[in-house]
């Protein structure tokens, strides 16, 4: 490598040690990047890619961006699934010696937690995973908030418990060892990083837990019983290192949590809900639901929805905090105005434990504990409001903290400690005596214009300034002649030539160099504040919780009061008594007044219902907002009802609708039975089973033979029998009634009268009988003629081939009102003619004729 220019050395040691990575090389204004990274980044960023010499390592492909607009671009690398390595210039460029660099991040999807490149809705977490003895160890780190979460799950690395996990835990990058053990389809998409596997073992990790603990031994921590969890969260935290990320004994909170605390949902029922995503354009549950204050509180809110409870206390708990907030519109309102200016507490704190902390940051902190004694006063005359009492009682802001940051800092201080301008006048004596002197000068200068203009008799002589000179005495050319000695030609221009004096330059230097220290000292005194809460971390962390609780309350409170919801009753009985239930969802999409709400009752007695209806009735509607119902009254919600009991679920399973899953290799067919499959194996007699049309992705008899066996099992099985919804277009289950105790039929009411067909969308008991599929394809603009078409099949069909089971024989055919195609003269022409009569020649020139007279 002879000839190699030292700092393309420099750089191949850095790359060395992240091969993996693209590397950001400070060089001046610019990151730079080069050879193979230029190559992969140029395209992503969209800049051109050139190259340089360096000496006999020949020419270097290489590609840069300005630095002001790094955050940009590195936003864009992430985005691609890249890891970033920052190469910075630490310390000064001056000496004519090179200039120090050093890695000062390692940036990657997980653990990117910069203010600029995390959005405030996201949820970053890097989650680490390992597998053992049929066991998994999950440890899950937010270094944006120091939480870490440890679990450890039977079933091993591909069970179906971790895949739910990750997906609840909305893990943003995996960390694996490089044994390997963790499938790729675990998790597919998300980025991973694979890490040698003696990060993984236990006494290292153990280690490492105590280091960043700051505990004495690791039965204080009380893991014992997690070891495989533990090897987990050493990785993580040795991953979180790598990447320059600082995390504190007194920001990293770690938790355990007990497989089957909370509801299972799997990642169908998730998409099914719209937990997190609408299925179509509309809106989510998450997002009806938000109407928190606080980035954090829609955060938490977003995570309650991912995992309901199934602790009726702890239900009961949580739902007495929105009651106390649903009933009190006052403590409602000032409630939300105080929590307004908490902002991102917890991500704030964790920031200036992290040594990022900004001005603004600061000033942040300082608002949001301000706030809290207006937090607390809003609901003082709230009491025995479960969970909000409690959090009003974690809720407390340091008064050491606050009175030293209100002290210290301006009102609203700038976004960057870069130009001063952060700390009041008169917080801190020496900044005061540097500003002074900087002000001295300023105001010689100041006074410069009038005093040179008096003593040269130059009437347009003028003080200016300019980044690149400094001061200047700027005289018009005119003038030129009465210029006194003493003064130095500095630049020259068109009409005008730029002087300085020995005293103007003195001056000058006492001005820069005062706000240069002023910065200094501003940066020192910044950084002593972020210190003074960094100490404080955990527990403004654990009221930056409180607050994210009582946003979270409070959102819930604002949509019940607002949308008319109820407090259920929630009980650990198997019944589900919904009465007047609507959907939250179709019930905004459709407008006030227009939704019909339905009831609902499953008990021991019955707690199978086959629902069928005609096509657009409402079926699907209807299951989803049993289940939405259940779901927001786990989370301690109300819902939309006008009374409602729930017993406890254990899990809500969803089979809804038919997709395709071509990219997992499974067509719709095998999509519905898989999913059918899971239910029918893991549901529990605890369970709410939805069945949306299982079995009409086959022929109608091989699907109407599993949709019968399917529901035969569940009722009969003898640690199933859960409570069930099951639509279905099979008329024929609703002979199972008779057979099967547990079995009710409900149906979805339609008025036809002369032909026409209203939706009433009203559950009533009893089955339907046919389907008005053909109604709804008239609808939906299906021509006239396939519609006579089908009308007369469907008879035919009816008559000849009644599927089993079937109670009317096919009887009353529904006569809709679908008008024949009009003769058109074509037609007539056409069956009149005799085709034997004519010759081919003839024959086609018939036939071009009457196709030109068709399309007219
Ligand atoms: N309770 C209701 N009140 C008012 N409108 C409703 C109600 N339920 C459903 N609808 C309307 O009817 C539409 C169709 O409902 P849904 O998809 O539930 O029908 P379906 O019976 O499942 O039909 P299919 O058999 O074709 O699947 C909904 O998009 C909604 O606009
Ligand atoms: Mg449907």
């Amino acid at each position: 490598m002879a000839g190699d220019t030292p700092i393309l050395r420099e750089y191949r040691a850095v790359k060395a040690e992240h091969p993996d990575a693209i590397v950001l090389a400070r060089l001046g204004d610019f990151y730079e990047m080069f050879g193979r990274d230029a190559e992969v980044a140029s395209p992503i960023l969209g800049v051109a890619l050139t190259g340089r010499s360096f000496g006999a390592a020949g020419r270097v492909p290489m590609c840069g961006v300005p630095f002001h607009a790094a955050t940009h671009h590195v936003r864009r690398l992430l985005g691609a699934g890249m890891r970033v390595v920052m190469w910075d210039q630490v310390g000064d460029a001056d000496g004519g010696k090179l200039v120090r660099r050093d890695v000062t991040r390692v940036l990657s999807a997980g653990t990117a937690v910069d203010a600029e490149l995390l959005a405030d809705d996201a949820v970053l977490r890097c989650v680490a995973v390992v597998a053992g003895q049929g066991r998994a160890g999950v440890a899950a780190l937010d270094a944006s908030i120091g939480d870490l979460e440890l679990m450890e799950l039977a079933g091993g690395i591909d069970s179906s418990v971790l895949g739910e996990e990750l997906l609840r835990l909305d893990a943003a990058e995996l960390v694996v060892p490089e044994s390997g053990a963790v499938s790729d389809s675990v998790l597919a998409g998300v980025p991973r990083a694979v890490l040698p596997d003696s990060l993984f073992d236990v006494t290292r990790a153990d280690q490492r837990l105590l280091t960043f603990s700051g505990v004495a031994n690791t039965h204080a921590l009380g893991l014992d019983d997690v070891p495989l969890a533990r090897s987990a969260a050493g990785a993580v935290l040795a991953y979180c290192e790598r990447a320059h990320i600082v995390i504190t004994p007194e920001l990293l909170r770690i938790r355990v949590r007990r497989p089957g605390s909370t509801m299972r949902l799997d990642g169908a029922t998730r998409r099914n809900l719209e937990l997190l995503s609408p299925l179509g354009e509309g809106t989510s549950l998450h997002s009806t639901l938000d109407r928190t204050r606080t980035p954090m509180g829609s955060r938490l809110l977003r995570a309650w929805l991912q995992e309901p409870l199934i602790d009726a206390t702890a239900i009961a708990h949580r739902a007495a905090g929105v009651q106390a907030v649903v009933r009190d519109q006052t403590a409602r309102e000032t409630l939300a105005a105080a929590l307004r200016a908490v902002r991102d507490l917890e991500r704030v704190v964790a920031r200036c434990a992290q040594g990022s902390a900004s001005p603004r940051d600061l000033a942040m902190v300082r608002d949001a504990c301000a706030a809290v004694p207006h937090v607390r006063e809003a609901l003082a005359n709230v009491v025995h409001a479960g969970a909000a009492s409690d959090a009003v009682e974690q809720c407390v802001a340091p008064g050491a903290v606050i009175d030293r940051l209100a002290q210290m800092l301006v009102e609203d201080p700038p976004a960057n400690s870069r130009d001063g301008g952060s700390i009041r006048d008169g917080a801190d004596p020496e900044l005061d005596t540097l500003l002074a002197a900087g002000a001295g000068a300023r105001t010689y200068i100041a006074g410069l214009e009038r005093s040179e203009r008096e003593r040269t008799g130059i009437r347009s002589l003028r003080v200016g300034y300019n980044r690149v000179f400094g001061y200047y005495i700027e005289v018009p050319n005119a003038q030129r002649g009465g210029v006194p000695d003493g003064y130095e030609r500095k630049q020259t221009l068109v009409g005008a030539e730029r002087y300085v004096t020995a005293d103007l330059k003195e001056q000058e230097s006492i001005v820069l160099h005062a706000r240069e220290r002023a910065v200094v000292r501003e940066q020192e005194l910044l950084r002593e504040m972020a210190s003074m809460v960094a100490l404080h971390a955990a527990e403004l962390e654990r009221t930056a919780r409180a607050l994210s609780t009582l946003d979270a309350l409070q959102s819930l409170a604002h949509v019940a009061a607002d949308r008319g919801w109820v407090r259920p009753e929630v009980d650990d009985s198997e019944v589900i008594d919904i009465e007047a239930g609507r959907h939250p969802l179709v019930e905004r999409a459709l407008g006030p007044g227009r939704f019909v709400p339905n009831d609902c009752t499953l008990d021991a007695a019955e707690r199978l219902v086959i629902l069928t209806g005609p096509n657009m009735a409402g079926k699907s509607t209807y299951l989803r907002q049993v289940a939405i119902i259940v779901l927001l009254a786990q989370i301690g919600s109300f819902v939309p009802a006008t009374r409602a009991r729930i017993g406890v679920c254990d899990r809500i399973f969803t089979r809804i609708g038919a997709h395709d899953d071509l990219s997992g290799g499974m067509s719709t067919f095998m999509v519905e039975m898989a999913e059918t499959a899971l239910i029918l194996r893991q549901a529990t007699s605890r369970s709410l089973v939805i069945l949306d049309e299982i079995g009409r992705g086959t022929s109608t008899y091989d699907g109407l033979s599993i949709a019968q066996s399917v529901v035969e099992h569940i009722h009969d099985s003898p640690n199933l029998g859960c409570r069930t919804l099951f639509a279905t277009h099979f008329h024929e289950l609703t002979t199972l009634a008779a057979s099967l105790p547990r079995v009710r039929n409900a149906r979805v009411e339609v008025v036809e009268e002369g032909g026409a067909v209203t939706f009433l969308h009203r559950i009533m008991p009893g089955g339907a009988d046919r389907s008005y599929g053909i109604h709804v394809a008239k609808l939906a603009g299906v021509p006239a003629s396939v519609l006579v078409r089908a009308r007369g099949l469907l008879a035919d069909l009816e008559q000849s081939r009644p599927l089993a089971g079937r109670t009317d024989g096919g009887a009353g055919q529904l006569w809709l009102d679908i008008a024949p195609p009009a003769d058109h003269p074509v037609v007539s022409e056409l069956a009149e003619l005799d085709i034997d009569q004519l010759s081919p020649i003839a024959a086609l020139n018939k036939l071009a004729e009457l196709r030109e007279r068709a399309a007219t």
